[in-house]
């Protein structure tokens, strides 16, 4: 496999903030190699872009980096899935797909969670609180978001781990370069985690609940059948996987780069212990400073003009919700990290059609941790002697690993 490609790529992708500085200063847009793509770096472009949805398709939202070999191709032609997603829709679709998430995801449902998320996080946090150190990814990040997108689904506890490490592997295989045998044991991954979602969304189908499976597996059944067709299964079955891999690993990635920047600046955190109501504030900068979502790709459905640039039909955007969200024209000082600034609405988020229909619920569970990080463990700090290193992606920005001590 020629890596060449994704040395550039990943360079771009573990500090993205240059490009955008630069696209957002050029007339027009600017196309980047690296992204195969025009990239929409400012705020106002970037809005534009998201209300035209006619214009501005979203079948192309999650195109890969990568195509996996034949041979893991065969595996996961055992699984379930291969169905248009609510992100890569448009239109009736779209709208049919997005319906049964914003209903399960309500204002309400959200509250509901909210007791369950703290008392897991209180958890987690008890397993490492007696120690001096701890790595926050593996022991708190990527934990506690499975937990609570499992639970709002409806999953059985006993399978969110291998729900959880599924969702990671299918972004490993669509996004990174892996040899062949790795391709093909990630592809295993996914397929066991795609038939854990199948016997979910088949119990639910017999035995419905107030969850999110209940709802999926409704809005994709026909009145008066007995048992789910096999194409309404990988139908539900492409839903699930696809929400929950929106829902943990954007989240986890939060969670990391939110703790990274508040202790690499120190006044910050301390300014957070001693005032904890500043933690709603906090979770809005760290979102709006250095989101997990940096971007989405669009593609034109005809020839358009956008920032005086024109695009011909079939033309791939980049849609840089983080490069607008350093937009300085919207965001005054928009490199600097500050909790203590007058809130401005971001896009980190998204907006339109497509706005992130769980953002809620991130909001709430890295405020839940943020409470309990500083409540219990203001001594926190980074590890000197272990430097940090950024994840090579845009869809879930986060540490590679955190190490901290106290
Ligand atoms: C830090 C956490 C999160 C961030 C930064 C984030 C960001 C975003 C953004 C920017 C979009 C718009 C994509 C577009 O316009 O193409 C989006 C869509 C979406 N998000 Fe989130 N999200 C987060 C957490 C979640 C959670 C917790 C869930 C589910 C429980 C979720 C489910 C979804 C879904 C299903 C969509 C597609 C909606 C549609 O296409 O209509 N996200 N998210």
């Amino acid at each position: 496999m020629d890596r060449e490609p994704h040395g550039r790529l990943d360079a771009l992708m573990r500090d993205p903030y240059p490009h955008y500085a630069r696209a957002r200063q050029t007339e027009g847009l600017t196309h980047v190699a690296e992204l195969d793509a025009w990239l929409v770096a400012r705020d106002a472009d970037v809005r534009e872009v998201l209300r035209r949805t006619e214009d501005f398709s979203s079948a192309n939202a999650l195109r890969p980096d990568v195509l996996p070999s034949p041979a893991a191709f065969a595996v996961l032609g055992g699984g379930f899935g291969g169905r248009p997603v609510v992100v890569t829709s448009d239109g009736e679709r779209h709208q049919r797909l997005r319906a049964p998430l914003v209903r399960a995801l309500s204002p309400a449902r959200v509250a509901a969670a909210v007791p369950y998320a703290a008392e897991r996080a209180a958890a987690l946090v008890d397993g490492f609180a007696k120690d001096s150190g701890v790595e926050l990814m593996s022991a708190y990040a990527k934990r506690l978001p499975g937990y609570v997108i499992g639970r709002i689904v409806g999953l059985d506890p006993a399978d969110v781990p291998a729900v959880v490490h599924g969702g990671h592997r299918a972004e490993e295989l669509l996004f990174r370069p892996l040899e062949e045998a790795e391709q093909v044991a990630a592809a295993e991954d996914v397929v066991a985690m795609q038939h854990i979602l199948d016997r979910c969304a088949r119990d639910r189908y017999a035995h419905p609940r107030e969850d999110l499976c209940t709802e999926i597996v409704a809005s994709v059944a026909g009145p008066g059948q007995t048992e789910l067709t096999l194409d309404q299964r990988h139908e539900a079955v492409a839903h699930l996987q696809n929400l929950l891999i929106a829902g943990h690993l954007t989240t986890t990635a939060l969670i990391g780069t939110a703790v990274l920047h508040l202790l690499r600046h120190r006044p910050q955190w301390e300014l957070l212990c001693a005032e904890p109501d500043r933690i709603p504030a906090a979770v809005e900068e760290a979102l709006r400073h250095d989101g997990a979502l940096q971007g989405f790709r669009r593609v034109t459905t005809r020839p358009v003009t956008l920032a005086g640039t024109e695009l011909p039909a079939g033309a791939t955007l980049f849609v840089a919700f983080g490069a607008a969200n350093r937009d300085g024209g919207r965001h005054p000082r928009p490199d600097e990290f500050d909790i203590t600034r007058t809130p401005v609405r971001h896009l980190a988020f998204g907006f339109g059609a497509h706005a992130c229909p769980g953002a809620q619920l991130a909001r709430e569970q890295l405020r839940i941790t943020l409470e309990e990080l500083t409540r219990r463990l203001p001594g926190l700090g980074l590890a000197d002697d272990r430097p940090v290193t950024m994840r090579p992606t845009l869809i879930h920005r986060s540490p590679q690993e955190l190490h901290l001590t106290w």
